[in-house]
Parts: structure tokens; sequence; C-alpha cells
């Protein structure tokens, strides 16, 4: 999706619609919301923005020409981790035909009422939090691309990114998702956690979400994560091995992360 000549090509008669996110779970990839929904709109198709790394703190897909924008309000618009929800928006005519031929057949169209007042309460500090998400994640991507073990990092807001014009022409914030791989890929990496009982979030955890207070480290999109409480945190997608000492995971923590929640 986010080359341009690719997504023109991928074009035939058979095109409904046109559905991406940016930036894509769990790669960080952005697509040109502009560019796409241009070449969409000249098909008479439908552009649909999974929209829920940036929020509209950060991005504006219908601004730059998308039809209808989604999101997960599990994450950044809940902002607490108590909640599990979806959101679409979109013109009204577009909306009428989600409401009556889309959700209502798939999964019910309605929020329950109190999870729908979770979110408008969440959405009163989306505002404070994507900002202070995206100075942590800022922060911990530089850190992470000046550390010797780390090989890439995925985070929109680095300069010397290859999509970085792309981010600066379509979001306000770079927000608090960063991918990156170790230097010796998965099989000459160790692969213990970094601290004891971290171990154990492996098999305790449930769910792998993010968007709330804490930090999640999510390996390989494996359920298995080690979070840190904070507000503003960084979420980490590390799709190899992890850091091999504790030191590591303790300057981590100074951006804004601050204890290691005891799963045990
Ligand atoms: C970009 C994106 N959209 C949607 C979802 C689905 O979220 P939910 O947990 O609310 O079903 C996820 C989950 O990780 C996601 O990353």
């Amino acid at each position: 999706m986010s080359d341009i000549d690719a997504v023109i090509a991928a074009f035939s008669d058979k095109t409904r619609v046109v559905y991406f996110e940016t930036p894509a779970n769990p790669t960080m990839t952005l697509v040109d919301i502009a560019a796409v929904s241009a070449v969409a709109r000249a098909h008479d198709v439908l552009t649909v923005v999974d929209n829920t790394y940036a929020t509209p703190l950060i991005t504006r897909p219908i601004e730059l020409g998308a039809d209808v924008v989604v999101h997960s309000a599990t994450k950044y618009l809940g902002g607490h981790g108590d909640l599990v929800a979806g959101i679409a928006v979109g013109s009204a005519e577009v909306m009428e035909r989600v409401r009556l031929y889309g959700l209502k057949d798939m999964t019910g169209a309605a929020l329950s009422p109190f999870n729908a007042m979770l979110i408008l309460r969440g959405l009163k500090t989306l505002a404070l939090r994507m900002e202070r998400h995206s100075q942590t994640g800022l922060a911990v991507a530089r850190w992470l691309k000046a550390h010797p073990q780390v090989r890439t990092v995925a985070y929109p807001g680095l300069e010397d990114g290859p999509q970085y014009a792309l981010a600066k022409a379509q979001m306000r914030h770079f927000g608090g998702m960063i991918a990156f791989e170790l230097e010796g890929g998965y099989e000459a990496g160790v692969l213990e956690l970094w601290q004891p009982g971290a171990a154990q979030a492996a098999t305790d955890c449930a769910v792998i979400s993010f968007g709330d207070d804490s930090s999640d480290f999510a390996r390989d999109g494996q359920c298995d994560d080690i979070r840190f409480e904070g507000i503003g945190a960084a979420e980490l997608l590390i799709p190899v091995n992890t850091f091999r000492d504790a030191s590591d995971c303790q300057r981590l923590c100074r951006f804004g992360v601050v204890a290691l929640r005891d799963y045990r």
C-alpha cells in the first residue's frame, strides 16, 4: 500500500473498496492517504482508513480525501485499557449503509452505554495523552536507533527514516508505536526477558493491546508482553528477540515508563 504504482496496478473492475492502516501494525509503514484516496476516487471506489495508531489528534484522513475512518477505540480513544470498542466515521450517506447493511448483521450496531461513556471520558484527555505518547515515542525511538544491538527502528518521527517526509505531511505528531529489530536476528538473540517476574507475563497475559497508561513490549506478535506503567508510554513491537540485560530495560524505563508491573 505504500507503493502508489502498485496500488494503481492492483485496481480491477472488481475493486469495491481500498482499506489500509497508517501507520500499519506491526511494521509502522505509512500509506499516503491523499494519493491513495485520489486514485480510489478516480475509480469510484471508497477509501477506508484504519486510524487507530494515529488517532484524530495526529492524522485526519477525511480531510486528506478518505471516505471512512475506522478506529479501534479499545486503544488510544478509550485510553485506559478497560474497554473493547470500534468506531466508524464518515458521511451520513455512507454511515447509513454501514448501519443498515454492515455492522448490524456482523457484530451489532451499538456500543453498550457503559463503554460509550468510558470512551467519551477518555476523549477528554486524548490531546494531552497523544502529545505525551509522541514525546515518549520519539525519545525511545532515538535511543533505540543509537543502540548497538538494534538493527532497524521503524518510527515515523525519525528524521532519517524512509517515510519522514510523508509523516510530516500527514501526521501532527508521530505517536507512541515503535517497531524494531535486533542485530543477529531471532536465532542469534537471547530470548530471556528483562526482569525476574517478567517471563511470567508470557503466560499470564490474556491479550496484547496498546494505547493506555502502560508500555507494552510485544515480541513477534505473540501474546507475551511486559508492561510498564506511566502515562504517555511508548509501545514497542519487537519482531525478533529482546535485550540481553536488565540495564537496557532500566534505561528504557527512564522515558516516562516507571515501574514493572508484578505479574506473579
Ligand atoms: C490498527 C488496528 N486496528 C484495529 C485493531 C483491532 O482492535 P480491537 O482490539 O478493538 O478489536 C488493532 C488491534 O491491535 C489494530 O492494531
